[in-house]
């Protein structure tokens, strides 16, 4: 007889997008992003009521929301309920743009096109190409994650992207690289969190090569069947769920492969606080507080945390030969 075991992260069906409400919301982003005109619409209605007469800014439209929301890949599921978009859209680590979580506005300063991301360092050709362009040749779908941020804080996103495997394949690594390093944006001017000199900006991270190419290294592109809001990452996001959140970069701009293991941004600072393996364990305790259970945002008390945050089947044969690592910091 054929058992059926659910594995811990798979939810049930009916908290999946469902295939009617996928088309039409998909249709509605497509008109939405259909011109200037149509994205203006209802501040030319507006202007005929009796409001204030302020010149009202059309939102910036995302020329990627036409793309979503994209199908639902039904392997990455959740055993408990998606966190409400309010709220993981507006409680955020985003050091850019402030060290407080509430960094919305500030981020919104931040211009998504034009956005071009270099693929470099040991690969067959080098390459800079157009965010567009590299969506275009991305197979994009939906994941249900966990994300469980190392101040032992937790949410659950239905993230929109696309497998980091299909970046690694995309760049054709050579056959000396071992990791991939992921770099954020620069700009200072925009960015007033860059001004302070005390951090090492740019914001890095890294995997090694086996991590980047292991099924669940997702690079989100959007989130609740929408392109991924600037506070949480846009336009590219790493989003490596067994991990601690620090290790999930937003707004990259470059991946590197490289036979060296890359220094953190948080590992630079505070290597005894923040290592490069980073792997969620509740029984290795951060060395200022207990990882051993979390806060779910929305939610009143506390869960108790799962080793790799409940991806262990996935990830846990990475690091079987690793016993001289840090591998849980
Ligand atoms: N990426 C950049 N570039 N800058 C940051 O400050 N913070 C990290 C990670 N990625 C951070 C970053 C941390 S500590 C966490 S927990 C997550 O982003 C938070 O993601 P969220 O704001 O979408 O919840």
């Amino acid at each position: 007889m054929l058992i059926k075991i659910r594995r811990g992260w798979e939810r049930s069906n009916a908290l999946a997008t469902p295939e009617p409400i996928f088309r039409e919301r998909r249709a509605l982003a497509k008109l939405l992003a259909a011109g200037p005109i149509l994205a203006a619409a209802p501040f030319l209605l507006s202007a005929c009521d009796d409001a204030p007469k302020v010149a009202a800014q059309p939102p910036e439209v995302d020329p990627s929301a036409p793309l979503y929301p994209v199908q639902q890949n039904r392997r990455f599921t959740l055993d408990r309920p998606v966190t409400p978009e309010k709220l993981a859209t507006s409680y955020n680590n985003y050091y850019e743009f402030g060290s407080s979580k509430s960094i919305v506005a500030e981020s919104q300063a931040l211009p998504l096109r034009p956005w071009m991301v270099k693929i470099d360092g040991l690969v067959e050709k080098p390459m800079e190409i157009g965010v567009d362009e590299l969506l275009k040749k991305m197979p994009l779908e939906e994941r249900l994650y966990r994300h469980r941020c190392v101040e032992a804080w937790s949410m659950d996103v239905p993230w929109s992207g696309f497998a980091l495997k299909a970046l690694v394949e995309f760049a054709r690594p050579s056959s000396g690289a071992r990791y991939l390093k992921m770099t954020s944006f620069q700009n200072p001017d925009i960015a007033p969190g860059q001004k302070s000199s005390w951090y090492p900006w740019p914001y890095v991270e890294g995997v090694s090569l086996p991590e980047a190419t292991n099924e669940l290294a997702f690079i989100a592109t959007g989130a609740y069947g929408k392109p991924l809001p600037k506070q949480n990452g846009a336009p590219l996001r790493l989003t490596l769920p067994w991990k601690y959140g620090f290790k999930s970069s937003k707004g990259l701009v470059q991946f590197t492969f490289t036979d060296k293991r890359p220094v953190g941004f948080w590992e630079l600072i505070q290597s005894r606080e923040y290592g490069f393996w980073a792997n969620v364990n509740p029984q290795v305790a951060h060395p200022r507080w207990s990882q051993a259970t979390e806060r779910v945002l929305g939610t009143n008390g506390r869960v108790p945390t799962r080793i790799y945050n409940g991806y262990a089947e996935f990830v846990a044969e990475l690091y079987k030969d690793m016993k001289k690592e840090r591998l849980f910091v």
